[in-house]
């Protein structure tokens, strides 16, 4: 009998956590993988990461390398140290990173240059935005990763266009709703809008967290600006960021958005979080993630952004990319409009897990190196 294949999967930040659930409960299950779970820690808060695995019943990582919060260089190596040690120690089959945040560039680079047949999950994704630090994770992991799984046409596209062998590369859908499916009825049953007092449907829920937004106090000065101009028509639920929470209190912002009505919380968790998304009248946010959840639950959604790596939440879902100056207009012509009409991209069916699986078996049967 063979041994299971080992499977290392990289969790670092928050939008990690979901991305990896799916894969490592479909792993656990499989007798032909054992999944090995690594947290780099470059998320630690309790509400930005233990919350999160509880809620995506996901168990204590087997490695912890406990590398927290630095600058870009200090975070990226100290990962790439760390994980190095692990990868020699453990010498896995796979590895696995997600999504395109510090760790997940540096421990491609640690895998791929020790010899690990390594794969990117949600690969081919582009702004063409050079100043986003995620852009330059996508486009490092991508060309080193032995094979690409993307979630969607145009994902596939960016890579071929760059010359990445078409054999490297699967499309496999958006795992994000996968995770979505395994925790629906967790979710149903939050009912977080209850829980604070909020009306269904009658609340816009905000998340900032992006450098480009929260980092320069003159942009966001005139994010709350706007913000505190959309709450006089909806009220505001806003759970911060460290990051924001940080950049609010440092400019005096924080009481201004309080006495304008808008409610600042603490970063919620994956569940309570997606209760909020389900019954809102609209989300406003710079995130990459949400984009895709409100595309797949036809909710609204204002992203405050120039660009996006995931136009297909534009083309046919319910993204609109805003700006301070017009995110105001612009939601209150998307209030207007009927929820009909949009659709679910192909493969955002709650199934790329199980076609993950069936890709790592096809490609284990075949020579290592692609
Ligand atoms: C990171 C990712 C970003 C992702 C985001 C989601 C990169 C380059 N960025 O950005 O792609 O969308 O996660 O949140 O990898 N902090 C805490 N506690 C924590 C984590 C962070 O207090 O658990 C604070 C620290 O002051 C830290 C700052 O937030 O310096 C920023 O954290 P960091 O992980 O560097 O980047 P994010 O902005 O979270």
């Amino acid at each position: 009998m063979t041994m299971p294949a080992r499977v290392h999967l990289i969790a670092a930040a928050r939008p990690n956590f979901m991305k990896v659930a799916p894969l490592w409960h479909a792993l656990s299950a499989a007798p032909d993988f054992t999944p090995v779970l690594i947290h780099t820690g470059q998320h630690y808060d309790a509400n930005m990461s233990d919350a999160i695995f509880a809620d995506l019943r996901l168990p204590a990582p087997d490695h912890h390398l406990g590398v927290g919060s630095g600058s870009h260089a200090e975070q990226t190596g100290r990962v790439m140290i760390a994980y190095e040690g692990v990868a020699l120690a453990d010498r896995p089959d796979w590895l696995i990173v997600v999504g395109d945040v510090n760790s997940t560039a540096a421990c491609a680079l640690v895998g791929t240059k020790l010899g690990v047949p390594t794969v990117h999950l949600e690969a081919g994704l582009r702004s063409r935005d050079r100043a986003m630090p995620e852009e330059l994770n996508r486009l490092v992991t991508d060309v080193l990763a032995d094979v690409l799984w993307t979630p969607s046409p145009d994902a596939d596209a960016n890579l071929l266009a760059e010359g990445i062998p078409p054999a490297r590369i699967t499309r496999v859908g958006n795992i994000m709703m996968d995770a979505f499916e395994l925790s629906r009825p967790a979710i149903l049953a939050a009912d977080q809008p209850g829980v604070l007092g909020l009306i269904p449907g009658g609340y816009g829920l905000v998340t900032l967290h992006r450098p480009s937004n929260v980092d320069d106090p003159e942009q966001l000065a005139r994010l709350v600006a706007a913000l505190i101009e959309v709450q006089a028509r909806l009220p505001l639920l806003f759970p911060v960021h460290p990051r924001t929470a940080g950049r609010l209190a440092a400019s005096g912002l924080t009481e201004r958005l309080e006495r304008a009505g808008v409610r600042l919380v603490e970063p919620a968790s994956y569940i309570r979080f997606m209760s909020l998304v389900m019954h809102a009248a609209a989300v406003i946010t710079d995130s990459g993630g949400i984009q895709e959840e409100t595309t797949y639950l036809g909710v609204p959604c204002l992203t405050l952004r120039e660009n996006t790596e995931r136009p297909i939440t534009i083309a046919q879902g319910t993204s609109r990319l805003v700006r301070a100056e017009t995110l105001a207009d612009t939601l209150n012509a998307a209030l207007e409009e009927p929820r009909s009409g949009r659709r679910r991209p192909d493969l955002w069916d709650g199934k790329t897990a199980d076609r993950c699986l069936a890709d790592l078996r096809e490609r284990s049967a075949r020579p290592k190196r692609i």
